[in-house]
């Protein structure tokens, strides 16, 4: 996959783009990412890329012919790889909430071009006639879309198929399958804030299958009922839902009568 990003700031997206996992897959050549600064297609000395509002009122507004410019190398750099043309896509606190789905859904694609805004934001007239669709990273307001384009390559980037050491991982992480991910441990096993759960070392694959399940339905219950409601749970998680439930409710019945003295 190529991505290619406008944005005034491309020493941050290089530097997001060069650790962990998305740089991993950039080594092995599974992602491709480039930037395309507005002011190195401004025709002024100033290299300017923004100008005043009109109407008045404060900021600056990112002006249409170098971001014009930037996109038309963007597009030509990437032309000859990819085999349909980019979309473009504006990160903005006015699109679509980015979400896991949609997340696989940009990872399919063997290319886009994302487009940072700065100040109040982009000439509306490119947004109109540049730009395919908007994202949003969350309902805030950030002061450039580099932090939101970053989040983009990193969640697209850990789903091109070889950039996780363990596919699994993927597969297990909140959300994909519709609900939140289970707990995790590590060594040591025994700690003055709390030992492992047993079933995590008695080594029965099955009994580990079965609790990494039932956290997993218990903390999506707990934290995200929304998602819950739109799971399509079969009967074994139902189940085990049902269980983890009567524990939780078990538990805080304990705690009610440790705390008044019972
Ligand atoms: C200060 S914001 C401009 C906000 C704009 N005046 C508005 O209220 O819709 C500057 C830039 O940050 C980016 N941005 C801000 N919040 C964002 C969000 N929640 N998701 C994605 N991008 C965002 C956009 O690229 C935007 O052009």
């Amino acid at each position: 996959m190529r991505i290619d990003v406008i944005t005034l700031f491309p020493d941050f997206i290089e530097s997001c783009a060069r650790i962990g996992v998305v740089g991993r897959a950039r080594e092995r050549g599974l992602l491709q990412v480039a930037t395309w600064n507005p002011r190195d297609f401004a025709t002024d000395n100033y290299r300017r890329a923004d100008e005043r509002c009109y109407g008045g009122g404060p900021g600056m507004v990112m002006m249409i012919d170098p971001l014009r410019r930037a996109l038309e190398s963007a597009r030509a750099a990437g032309a000859a790889e990819a085999q349909a043309e980019a979309k473009v896509i504006y990160l903005s606190p006015q699109g679509a909430r980015l979400d896991q789905a949609k997340v696989a859904e940009l990872a399919r694609r063997d290319r886009m071009i994302l487009l940072c805004g700065r100040y109040e934001g982009v000439d509306e007239r490119f947004l109109e006639h540049a730009v395919d669709e908007e994202i949003s990273v969350g309902d805030y307001v950030l002061s450039g879309g580099e932090l939101a384009a970053a989040i983009v390559i990193d969640a697209v980037g850990r789903l091109q198929e070889g950039a996780l050491n363990d596919a699994q991982s993927a597969e297990q992480d909140s959300f994909s399958n519709g609900l939140l991910d289970c707990p995790h441990y590590t060594r040591p096993e025994h700690h003055e804030w709390g030992d492992v759960p047993a079933v995590l070392t008695s080594g029965d694959h099955a009994a580990i299958a079965r609790w990494r399940l039932k956290q997993a339905l218990g903390r999506t219950w707990l934290r995200r009922p929304d998602l819950l409601e739109r799971a399509d749970l079969d009967k074994k998680a139902r189940a085990l839902l049902a269980e983890f439930q009567r524990e939780h409710e078990q538990g805080k019945a304990l705690d009610r009568g440790n705390e008044s003295g019972e």
